[in-house]
């Protein structure tokens, strides 16, 4: 495959933040080489292919731990699929996603990692793993998980949430909760109280409250810090480390926080949409609502600051996106006069890094934290680093080549995802992957994708790296 020289532009890691060329061999980056040293010296003479990074970040790859493609929900399915949304976070700058094997109630939790395996492989643009969601906590599925852990599935989603789909009870929790102590699995949780939440949305319906926005009335914030709550205690109790996935409340981060300051491996995880979106988009007319319509949901405003806080402080240490898109047109519609039957889940894959990095120039964030929140972190917590997540020796070369004053407008006009709508339309923001690079192959380049489906590898992963 050759050589690759990344010459002239400013590299950023978790870690640093360096003037330096990347030297990329066979797809694994070989050496970074401060501007003006010996080493660059040698290398601009090699027969490198040369791409000229002048004026841009030289970035990890974007590791995106949450995504749902061809997930099957409310009666249909997430639309996009492993190849159309691979490519699309590609376009975006991501270089890597865990998606979510889901195990069917009454089957063992292999079928849904062979279906999901099936369904990826040969179609995706980009580096991709699974968790798998447990949603039949039994004697069998419980001792799957080991033999799991063992091939490189090494976190598993559990549900609070959605009595009757993927629903477990406490003692569910703690059954696997306790085997991944033992096994060194890590626990995910979607933490609402979905039974006291089945309870409000059967009499929002009763009083003939259908509209998207009493979605988010129901999903409420004290729902979620409960369930965050008790997954914490039942986490200590089974001596095990906690990832919770898509915290909204800030109520639910005061729980994450106290875990902390105890010193507990409880780690949080938030998304684009509650950063950036709120209760008010949930309540635009004409049941556009329904484009927002997710769980946990958008919260008011107010928690926005909170989430960022959190960011800052390590409380929450992973922005994934949860892309879970549905279009607006023949699928949200589904929920037309009863917000409940409204498919839950958002399109953002392509988007991440760019709001980020706009989080940076809003002053939310630095630079470096932009990357360990996209990049870094998550590849540690789930098993992938230093070969994911960072711009290293030995590391994959999935480098992004980002213009960080390239100004464009989100939209569902010029978006690559398969969905008919933004939930971003119309939002300027400054910064956009130009070239991105998938194992040291230019798979997007100003403008052009240049990539083939199926040029993405399933990635075995270890365990949690990210443990106190
Ligand atoms: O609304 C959401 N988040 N849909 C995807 C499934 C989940 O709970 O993550
Ligand atoms: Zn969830
Ligand atoms: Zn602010
Ligand atoms: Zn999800």
């Amino acid at each position: 495959m050759g050589r690759t020289l990344i010459t002239g532009g400013l590299v950023i890691t978790a870690a640093d933040e360096l003037e330096a060329d990347v030297l990329i061999e066979d797809g694994t980056v070989v050496g970074l080489a401060l501007r003006g040293g010996d080493t660059a010296h040698t290398w601009a003479g090699s027969d490198a292919e040369v791409i000229d990074a002048t004026g841009h970040y030289v970035i990890p790859g974007g590791v995106d731990a949450h995504t749902h493609m061809e997930l099957p929900f409310g009666g249909t399915f997430a639309s996009d699929t492993f190849e159309t949304g691979t490519r699309a976070a590609a376009w975006g700058g991501t270089t890597t996603i865990i998606d979510f094997a889901v195990q069917t109630p009454g089957r063992p939790v292999r079928a849904g990692v062979d279906a999901w395996m099936a369904k990826a492989e040969g179609n995706c643009a980009i580096d991709y793993g699974f968790h798998a969601i447990l949603s039949d906590v039994n004697e069998s599925s419980l001792k799957e998980m080991d033999v799991l852990v063992d091939e490189g599935i090494t976190s598993f989603k559990l549900f609070m949430a959605y009595p009757g789909v993927f629903y477990s009870d406490d003692g569910q929790i703690l059954r696997a909760m306790q085997r991944g102590a033992a096994n060194g699995a890590l626990t995910m949780m979607h933490a609402e109280n979905g039974i006291a939440i089945d309870v409000l949305v059967e009499q929002a319906l009763a009083a003939g409250k259908t509209d998207p926005r009493y979605h988010g009335e129901v999903r409420k914030a004290l729902l979620e810090s409960e369930a965050t709550h008790r997954a914490i205690q039942l986490a200590r109790v089974a001596g095990a480390p906690l990832y919770v996935v898509h915290v909204s409340a800030g109520e639910a981060v005061d729980e994450l926080a106290r875990a902390r300051d105890l010193g507990l491996n409880v780690f949080g995880e938030t998304c684009p949409q509650y950063l950036f979106l709120s209760v008010d988009n949930l309540a635009e007319p004409d049941f556009e609502g329904a484009k927002y319509v997710c769980s946990t949901p958008l919260r008011p405003r107010e928690h926005q600051e909170l989430l960022w806080r959190a960011l800052r402080t390590n409380d929450l240490s992973v922005v994934s996106t949860d892309h879970c898109p549905f279009c607006f047109s023949g699928q949200k519609e589904l929920g037309r006069g009863d917000f409940s039957k409204i498919p839950n889940g958002m399109p953002g894959v392509e988007n991440r890094m760019d709001l980020l990095h706009q989080a940076v120039l809003d002053g939310h964030i630095g630079r470096r934290r932009w990357i360990e929140l996209a990049c870094a972190t998550p590849a540690r917590m789930f098993g992938l680093y230093p070969r994911k997540g960072t711009i290293a020796p030995g590391a994959d070369a999935d480098i992004v080549v980002y213009d960080p004053n390239a100004e464009h407008v989100m939209s569902a006009e010029t978006h690559h995802m398969n969905v008919d709508y933004s939930a971003y339309e119309g939002r300027r923001v400054t910064g956009r992957a130009r070239t991105v690079l998938s194992r040291g192959r230019v798979i997007v380049d100003g403008g052009a994708y240049l990539g083939t489906a199926g040029d993405g590898r399933y990635l075995t992963r270890g365990t949690c790296q990210y443990l106190i």
